[in-house]
């Protein structure tokens, strides 16, 4: 009978990590995200390879087989090997046998079969091996049934779920991210089992969630594991800022937007358009501080003042416990927050071209993004209104330009600097050349004079002299 191959096995380094594991005696095989990917037909450059033995020794062996030259590393502690393989980065592990402390993040290792291999894997289309032994070259090992549920579209644990989730509890987040990056199901037993261990998370490294969550952030449609995420109970550990968008209240009648679904409408509206992590936060954290700053007031309804300066607060509060990066990426979301509301604005009033070069100098070179923020946090049932809004919004886009183009203050570097004031007026620094500066941006800003030298210049004069100060 002809062997049934599934998986293109074609690239050398199959060939010299099956010579390598022969000379050796042993049985190795590829395994977990390489050989689920292959099937998915999604690029993949990180190969893992169990055998059943030593993982150092194999990958010494095939580096050796490979280029003398190999610069292997070693992580004797775990029992693991890595080498780079031209663009593939190949890692080597013996079969293992594992089982974790509860409460503790501890693993007890032993070495075990394939099958206690994939036992402990979290997924049963993470479990899939690729044989490389010479009897069996490239056939697969699906002992769970991983290449039907990728057909089905089903993330399901290999093992009872509480014991797998209890192994690893972010495994939990896990199953909700490739659900999110795959468009998958979570099989219903196993998504009580997350229900059930949720709180499990809080033993969980910050720095391992957030990897997750950003990862469901780059997703293309994002909401999709918040949902999860709020379904499950694991929202409100992880992000309890955000569980509170939820709901809405009624006053006299009137209710408010739900801000937890405007917002993942809002997060899967840019989601189209950028693929920019931090941009994809600034949707996510646009409204983050809504609830805190809710009032009912008569005549007005319901009313979220300041929420975009508390907001922007906020990011760096949320920042920081996430452990995400805390420069210039966190002053980017805080700027985007802290203007969300201002292009919207601009639609809704006469459009003056004070008012946009204001939008420009404070935006400056993030003024693109931002309108692209601000076009996405158009949401509404109301199909009529949202066109409107948007026909409106393209007018304040193309007025930007034309300012832009005129008055160039997105980049606005002042026309005088304090240098020159202190040598014209021949004076030391002091808070008069502040309030001169001061005063020419207002200017510019304001359209009483140009972005010009010139006339900034004629300014200066005029302000020293209101100032006491003479020409030298
Ligand atoms: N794995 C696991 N439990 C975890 C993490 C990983 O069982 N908490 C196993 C899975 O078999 C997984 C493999 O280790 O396929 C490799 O893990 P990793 O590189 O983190 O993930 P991938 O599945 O390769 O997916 P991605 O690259 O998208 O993270």
């Amino acid at each position: 009978m002809e062997k049934k191959t599934l998986i293109d096995v074609s690239h050398p380094i199959f060939r010299h990590v099956a010579d390598a594991a022969n000379d050796l005696g042993i049985d190795a095989y590829a395994v977990g995200g390489y050989v689920r990917d292959q099937l998915l037909g999604r690029p993949c450059k990180d190969i893992d390879f169990v055998c059943v033995g030593s993982g150092i020794e194999l990958a010494q062996k095939t580096a050796e087989k490979i280029n003398a030259n190999i610069h292997v590393n070693f992580f004797k502690n775990f029992g693991t090997a890595q080498f780079r393989c031209g663009d593939l980065d190949v890692e080597f592990v013996g079969a293992r046998k594992e089982s974790y402390d509860r409460g503790s993040r501890k693993p007890v290792v032993e070495d075990g079969t394939l099958e206690d291999d994939q036992n402990r894997r979290d997924f049963t289309i993470n479990a899939l091996a690729i044989s490389l032994s010479k009897d069996s070259f490239g056939e697969l090992v699906d002992p769970f049934g991983g290449v039907a549920h990728l057909a089905e579209k089903k993330i399901i644990t290999p093992l009872d779920p509480d014991i797998t989730f209890s192994d690893d509890p972010l495994r939990m987040m896990r199953a909700i991210r490739f659900a999110t990056q795959l468009d998958f199901e979570i099989d219903p037993i196993t998504f009580d089992a997350i229900r059930r261990n949720a709180e499990r998370i809080n033993i969980i490294s910050q720095e391992r969630i957030t990897e997750e969550f950003n990862k469901i952030i780059l997703a293309p449609r994002p909401s999709t594991g918040f949902l999860l995420l709020e379904d499950s109970g694991l929202l409100k550990i992880i992000f309890p800022e955000f569980q509170q968008l939820k709901g809405v209240e009624n006053y006299e009648g009137k209710g408010h937007k739900d801000n937890f679904f405007h917002t993942l409408q809002v997060l899967d509206n840019i989601t189209k358009n950028t693929n920019n992590l931090w941009l994809r936060w600034a949707a996510v954290l646009h409204d983050i501080a809504k609830p805190p700053t809710k009032k009912f007031v008569q005549g007005e309804g319901w009313t979220f003042h300041g929420h975009e300066v508390l907001g922007s607060k906020w990011v760096a509060k949320i920042f920081r416990r996430m452990k995400q990066p805390l420069g210039a990426e966190l002053k980017f979301v805080q700027k985007m927050v802290y203007l969300h509301l201002r292009p919207i604005a601009l639609t809704k009033e006469e459009i003056t071209d004070s008012a946009l070069r204001r939008l420009l100098f404070e935006a400056g070179d993030d003024i693109d993004q931002l309108m692209m923020l601000c076009e996405a946090d158009i949401t509404s049932k109301n199909k009529d209104k949202v066109k409107r809004y948007l026909q409106r919004f393209e007018t304040v886009r193309q007025k930007l330009k034309e300012v832009e183009e005129k008055d160039r203050v997105r980049n606005f570097q002042p026309p005088i600097s304090g240098e020159l004031i202190m040598q014209t007026f021949g004076i030391a620094p002091g808070r008069e050349i502040g309030i001169i500066k001061e005063e020419i941006k207002e200017a510019i800003m304001e359209g009483k004079i140009h972005n010009d030298y010139e006339e900034a210049y004629r300014m200066m004069l005029s302000l020293g002299e209101k100032l006491g100060l003479s020409k030298k």
